[in-house]
């Protein structure tokens, strides 16, 4: 259910009764720092009020620093943005989580989270080293731990009061069913690869009937080319309603009821993807009807991710 026409300001509510997730999200993954300040700050300016973060990105403290600042600025209270982290592969030990999010929220300068999230499924090595491989460059799995171990311990971080809500990322619907069963506190939020080549339309059905926010990342296809935007049924709706094809995909998806992410790293490409409406129907429907399907990003089926900067955090 989105709390707002507006699709600026719509809102999906959580299940746990924490709030509401702005709809439209500004993802951080960024590789440059010194983008990654700038970047935040024109999203911020924009408009955009919820932040997608992970210790994964290496820029928690840029975010930090950027959010800070922006909303000094901007008169804006910590209260008004929504911002979300995620806990790595290493840190799946249930002894590692509450100081893997306290480490954090320190470098995002934040005293709460509104969101926490498994970043992927599976369980690397513990320990500091964010990718261990063996002597052949395979990845080190730990097999001594469930995902509902490191489950129990994300509740606890609600328990103690410093994390608003949980939930998963990078997961199937087959993965996510025996841990929404065994919760007690059900996953709130569901991140996933969506767009029109890749619709995850049972996830979707699954996460609407359990009042589980569904948070698409790579709505434009991670503006890859060929590709989405430039897709001749999103080139031809763009056309007909006066809008960039980047914002017809972002609309698409706010309309079809999920949250969604998206990295615009220019000011005025800020402002383009922050200004979106509802599509006509005909329109949205022809979209749905798009055929082709594609999966761009492979994290969901090793947890080694792509995108990410290669230099040491800081
Ligand atoms: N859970 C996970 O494992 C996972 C994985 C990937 C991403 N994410 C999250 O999702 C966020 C979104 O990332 P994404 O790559 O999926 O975002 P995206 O918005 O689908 O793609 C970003 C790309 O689109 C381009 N772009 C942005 N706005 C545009 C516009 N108006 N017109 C044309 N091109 C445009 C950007 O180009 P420029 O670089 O030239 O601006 C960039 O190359 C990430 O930051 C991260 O927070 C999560």
């Amino acid at each position: 259910m989105i709390v707002s026409s507006d699709f600026r300001t719509a809102k999906l509510p959580l299940n746990n009764g924490s709030g509401d997730m702005p709809a439209l999200g500004f993802g951080t993954l960024i590789p440059d720092p010194a983008v990654t300040i700038s970047a935040t700050r024109d999203a911020l300016e924009a408009g955009f009020r919820h932040f997608d973060c992970a210790e994964r990105y290496r820029n928690e403290s840029e975010v930090g620093e950027a959010l800070q600042a922006g909303l000094a600025a901007g008169g804006i209270a910590r209260e008004d943005i929504f911002v979300t982290t995620k806990l790595w592969n290493s840190n799946h030990r249930p002894e590692r989580v509450e100081p893997a999010f306290e480490a954090s929220l320190n470098r995002l300068r934040l005293n709460y989270a509104d969101l926490y999230l498994i970043h992927t499924p599976y369980a690397f090595q513990p320990g500091d080293d964010q990718d261990p491989r063996d002597q052949n460059g395979n990845v080190i799995y730990d097999k001594g731990i469930t995902l509902l171990d490191t489950w129990r311990a994300m509740e606890a971080l609600v328990d103690h009061g410093k994390c608003r809500a949980i939930g998963l990322s990078d997961i199937s619907l087959n993965e996510v069913l025996p841990i929404y069963e065994a919760a007690r506190i059900k996953p709130a939020v569901v991140q996933v690869e969506s767009h029109p080549y890749l619709p995850e339309t049972e996830l979707l059905q699954f996460c609407k009937e359990k009042d589980v926010v569904f948070l698409a990342f790579a709505p434009l296809g991670h503006g890859m080319k060929p590709g989405l935007l430039e897709d001749p049924v999103i080139s031809a709706v763009a056309t007909r309603v006066g809008k960039t094809t980047a914002q017809v995909l972002l609309a698409w998806a706010v309309q079809r009821g999920t949250a969604l992410l998206t990295t615009p790293k220019s000011a005025a490409r800020a402002r383009e993807n922050f200004d979106i409406s509802p599509l006509p129907e005909d329109a949205f429907n022809e979209i749905n009807r798009i055929q082709t399907r594609q999966r761009l990003n492979q994290v969901v089926k090793t947890g080694v991710p792509g995108f990410i900067p290669q230099r040491t955090q800081t």
